[in-house]
C-alpha cells in the first residue's frame, strides 16, 4: 500500500500490487508444433496507474492482455486483480479495441445501453438511461446518440467504445492500440480526453501502443516488451506523463464512485 498526496492535499490510499502478472507463459499450438510465444512474464500494477506497453508489432503485448482480460488462458502462471485468480473475461475489466467492436446495427446510445442493460440488470431503468447520458456527454457525443456507426468517423466510434467501457465501471480499462485507426489531429484529441477520463475516474489503465509518443504523454509508467522468442519485459521506473505536467492541477481530481447496485 501507498499513501499519496495530490496537489489538492487530498490524502488517499493505493494498492500497489493491485494487479498481478506471475510468472505467465504463453504457448500456441500451431501447425509446425507449439510456439512459445510469453515466458515467466513478471508485472505488478498499482491501483490507479495508467501503464503503457509498447513493442513491436508480433512481439506478444495482445496476447499478455488478452490474459488479463481473461479472452486467452496462460498456458503456465496467473493473472490476479485484488488477489483473486482471473480465470474468463468479466465487466471489471474492459476492453477498447482498435476496431471499436460496436453492433452495427445498433445506435451509439443503444450499443452503449445493451452493455449497461448486461451488466446492470437490475437497475431501474431511468438509472440505465442515465448512466447511458452520462457516458455520451462524458466523450462529447450526445448529439450523435442516435447515429449507428456507419454514420460516425473512426473518432466519434472509438469515443462510443471507451463510453461504453467506462460506463460498466470497470477496475481495469485495458486498450488495445485504440487510436492506431486514427488521424494524428483526432488521435491527439482522445488522448488528451482520455487522460482526463482516467484522472476523473481514477480507473487502472493498461494500454498497449506502438507510439513512443503516446506512451510518454499518457503512462504513469511504460513496459518495453522486446523481441523474442521470447520476449522480455523491460521496465521503466514510475515518471510523471507528459500530459499530466502540462495540466496538473485539473487532472488530479479524486472520483471513485460506483454504482449502488453493481454486484
Ligand atoms: N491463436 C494463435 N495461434 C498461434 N499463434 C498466435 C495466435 N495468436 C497470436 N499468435 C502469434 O503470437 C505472436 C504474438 O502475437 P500478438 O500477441 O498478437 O502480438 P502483438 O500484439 O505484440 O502484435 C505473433 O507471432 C502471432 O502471430
Ligand atoms: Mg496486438
Amino acid at each position: 500500500m501507498q499513501t499519496v498526496t495530490n496537489s489538492t492535499s487530498h490524502t488517499y490510499t493505493t494498492n500497489d500490487s493491485y494487479l498481478v502478472i506471475d510468472g505467465l507463459s504463453k504457448t500456441y499450438a500451431t501447425p509446425e508444433g507449439p510456439y512459445r510465444v510469453l515466458d515467466n512474464i513478471q508485472l505488478t500494477v498499482r491501483e490507479g496507474e495508467f501503464l503503457c506497453l509498447i513493442g513491436h508489432s508480433g512481439c506478444g503485448k495482445s496476447t499478455l492482455l488478452d490474459m488479463v482480460s481473461g479472452f486467452r488462458q496462460p498456458s503456465e502462471g496467473e493473472v490476479r486483480l485484488e488477489g483473486r485468480r482471473i480465470k474468463e473475461p468479466g465487466p471489471d475489466r474492459m476492453v477498447v479495441f482498435q476496431n471499436y467492436a460496436l453492433l452495427p446495427w445498433l445506435t451509439a446510445y443503444e450499443n452503449i445501453f445493451l452493455a449497461v442493460n448486461s451488466v446492470f440488470p437490475k437497475l431501474k431503468q431511468r438509472d440505465k438511461v442515465a448512466i447511458v447520458q452520462e457516458h455520451l456527454e462524458l466523450v462529447g457525443l450526445t448529439e450523435a446518440a442516435d447515429k449507428k456507426p456507419k454514420e460516425l468517423s473512426g473518432g466519434m466510434k472509438q469515443r462510443v467504445s471507451i463510453a461504453r467501457a467506462l460506463a460498466l465501471r470497470p477496475k481495469v480499462l485495458i486498450l488495445d492500440e485504440p487510436f492506431g485507426a486514427l488521424d494524428p489531429i483526432t488521435r491527439e484529441e482522445l488522448q488528451e480526453e482520455l487522460l482526463q477520463i482516467w484522472a476523473d475516474h481514477k480507473v487502472t489503465v493498461l494500454m498497449i501502443t506502438h507510439d513512443i509518443d503516446e506512451a510518454l504523454f499518457l503512462g504513469d509508467r511504460l513496459v518495453m516488451m522486446t523481441n523474442g522468442p521470447p520476449p522480455a519485459l523491460v521496465k521503466s521506473s514510475t515518471y510523471p506523463s507528459l500530459g499530466r505536467a502540462i495540466a496538473p492541477d485539473s487532472w488530479n481530481s479524486q472520483n471513485t464512485t460506483s454504482y449502488a447496485t453493481k454486484p
